[in-house]
C-alpha cells in the first residue's frame, strides 16, 4: 500500500491508483460562507456590495447573499433597504411586494415592513390584532455608493464605517458600477487577484492578446505586505527603454483594485491609477459576484480602448471576464471566467500542487486565515480605514520610467530594484497631506530612474516575498 501511495501523482500512468484514493478536500475554514461559519462571520464584518442600483431603482430585486435570501429596494421615499426575502407571514417572495414611501408592501396579504424591518401594518387582521408589536422582519443596514447598493450583514454593535478609498474619490475619474456572476466558490475568483503569473499566459501568450502584448513580457515579481492589511504584488516588465511596474493590491477579506488595463508601456506615466475596484461576493459556497466600479479618466483611457458602455450587469469591456460565449470560442480563448469557473464549484485545495509562483494565494489564504481568527476570538479584523472617515490610502497604480538597460547590468536585478522603489515611495506617501500626495508622489517616481541608475538602494518599507 505504501508502495502505491508513493506512486500516486509522482509517476506517469497513475490516474488509475489516483482514482482509487481518498478525495482531497476544500479548506472549508475559508471556503463556506453562511452564517456561523468561519468565513462567513468574517465577511460579515465589511460592507459588502450586494445589488446594482441600477436594477434595483427599477424593482426590487431578490439577492442571494452569503447564503442567506433578500431582497434588495429603494422605497419612494429614496431610501435603500435589504430585507431577507421571504415574508414574516407565511414566506411570500417579498420581490413580489410593493414598495411605499415607507419601505414595501408583501403582495400576499398586504403586510407592510419599514426599511428596518419594523412590522407597520398587518391589514388582513383585524384591527384587536397586536402581532405587528411582537415581531420585527429581519433587516440589514444598506447604503448606496456610486450606483452599487451595500449592505452590513454582521453584529449590529461592530458595524464599521463605510471605508472612504481615495480611489473611489478622484477628479476627473468616471465609475461604472457592473456585476459578474460565477457559478463557483468566491475564493478561486478572489485569489486571481494575486496571481500576475496568469496574465502573461491567460491573456497574451496562450490565445489570443486579450488586453495588449505587453501583457506577454515576463515581469520581476513581488508580493509583500504593508500595515497588516494591504497585501499587494509589483510586477516590474522591460518594454525596450521603459521599465513597467504594475501595482496591484488585495485587502481582507474580499476587496481588490488592479491597475489600468491599457498601459501601453510605450509613454512614461507616474502613478496613473485604478482599471477596476471589485469585491467578490459569495452568493453562497458555490457561487458569487464580481460587485465593482470601472475606472474611466482620460489619462486612463488615452489609448481609446475602454468602453464604458459595455460595462455593466454580467457585462465587462476587457475580454473574458464573463461567461456566455460559445463553447468553441471559450476553448479557443478562455478567459479569466473560464479558467475560474473550470477549477469546479468550489476549487479543492488537498488536490493542488502549489508552485513558488503561487506565493500570492498562500499570502492571501494566509492573511484570511488569521482574519477568521481574529474574529473567532472576538477580535476585531483588518479595516481598510483611516481615522473616522479619513482617506484611505490605496496604492493600485501603473508608472512606466524612462530607463535603458545600461551596458553589462542585469535586468531582472535592476528591475526588482525598480519596483521595490515604487512600492516605498508610493507606501510612504501615505504620511503625506491627502490633498498633495499624489502630485508629492509623482515627483518622487520621477527621480527613481536616476537614483536606480546610480545604484541607490530602495528604502525598506514592508517585507517582500519574492521568485
Ligand atoms: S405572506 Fe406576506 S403578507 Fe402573507
Ligand atoms: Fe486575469
Amino acid at each position: 500500500m505504501s508502495d502505491i501511495q508513493f506512486e500516486i501523482g509522482k509517476k506517469p500512468y497513475s490516474a488509475y491508483h489516483m482514482a482509487k484514493a481518498p478525495p482531497p478536500q476544500p479548506d472549508h475554514v475559508l471556503v463556506k460562507v453562511g452564517p456561523g461559519t468561519p468565513c462567513g462571520e468574517l465577511m460579515r464584518r465589511y460592507w459588502q456590495p450586494v445589488a446594482m442600483r441600477s436594477k434595483v431603482d427599477i424593482r426590487p430585486q431578490a439577492a442571494r447573499i452569503l447564503g442567506e435570501e433578500l431582497v434588495v429596494f429603494r422605497d419612494l421615499s429614496g431610501r435603500y433597504a435589504v430585507l431577507n426575502k421571504h415574508c414574516s407571514h407565511r414566506g411570500a417572495s417579498l420581490e413580489f411586494g410593493r414598495v411605499t414611501t415607507q419601505g414595501i408592501q408583501c403582495c400576499y396579504h398586504g403586510w407592510h415592513y419599514g426599511v428596518d424591518g419594523t412590522v407597520l401594518e398587518t391589514p388582513g387582521d383585524p384591527e384587536q390584532s397586536n402581532i405587528k408589536e411582537k415581531i420585527c422582519h429581519g433587516a440589514y443596514p444598506a447604503i448606496e455608493r456610486h450606483g452599487l447598493i451595500f449592505a452590513y450583514m454582521g453584529p449590529p454593535e461592530e458595524k464599521p464605517p463605510f471605508p472612504n478609498f481615495d480611489s473611489l474619490n478622484l477628479p476627473g475619474v468616471e465609475l461604472v458600477p457592473y456585476a459578474i456572476h460565477h457559478p463557483c466558490n468566491w475564493l478561486q475568483v478572489h485569489e486571481n487577484m494575486m496571481d500576475p503569473v496568469h496574465a502573461v499566459f491567460l491573456h497574451a501568450k496562450m490565445g489570443n492578446v486579450q488586453i495588449t502584448p505587453n501583457w506577454g513580457e515576463e515581469p520581476v515579481t513581488e508580493w509583500g505586505e504593508v500595515n497588516g492589511r494591504t497585501l499587494f504584488y509589483v510586477a516590474t516588465r522591460r518594454l525596450g527603454d521603459r521599465v513597467w511596474v504594475r501595482f496591484n493590491e488585495v485587502l481582507a477579506p474580499n476587496f481588490a483594485q488592479v491597475g489600468g488595463f491599457w498601459a501601453s508601456g510605450y509613454q512614461q506615466s507616474l502613478f496613473s491609477r485604478v482599471g477596476a475596484t471589485r469585491w467578490t461576493v459569495p452568493g453562497d459556497d458555490t457561487s458569487c459576484w464580481i460587485f465593482g466600479f470601472r475606472h474611466f479618466s482620460e489619462e486612463l483611457e488615452a489609448g481609446g480602448f475602454g468602453n464604458k458602455n459595455l460595462i455593466g450587469y454580467n457585462s465587462f469591456d476587457v475580454y473574458g471576464q464573463t461567461g456566455g460565449r460559445t463553447a468553441e470560442e471559450m476553448q479557443r480563448n478562455p478567459g479569466d471566467w473560464e479558467v475560474e469557473v473550470s477549477q469546479g464549484p468550489i476549487a479543492v485545495h488537498g488536490a493542488e500542487n502549489l508552485a513558488l509562483s503561487d506565493m500570492g494565494v498562500v499570502a492571501l489564504r494566509t492573511n484570511l486565515r488569521r482574519a477568521v481568527k481574529a474574529v473567532e476570538k472576538n477580535q476585531a479584523p483588518p479595516q481598510a480605514l483611516g481615522a473616522d472617515g479619513a482617506i484611505t490610502p490605496t496604492y493600485t497604480s501603473n508608472t512606466v520610467l524612462d530607463l535603458p538597460l545600461p551596458a553589462a547590468s542585469d535586468d531582472v536585478e535592476l528591475r526588482r530594484r525598480v519596483g521595490r522603489f515604487v512600492v516605498a515611495e508610493v507606501v510612504q506617501a501615505d504620511g503625506y497631506p491627502p490633498e498633495s500626495r499624489v502630485e508629492m508622489l509623482r515627483q518622487k517616481l520621477a527621480t527613481i530612474a536616476s537614483r536606480v541608475l546610480a545604484g541607490e538602494e530602495p528604502p525598506a518599507c514592508c517585507r517582500f516575498m519574492s521568485l
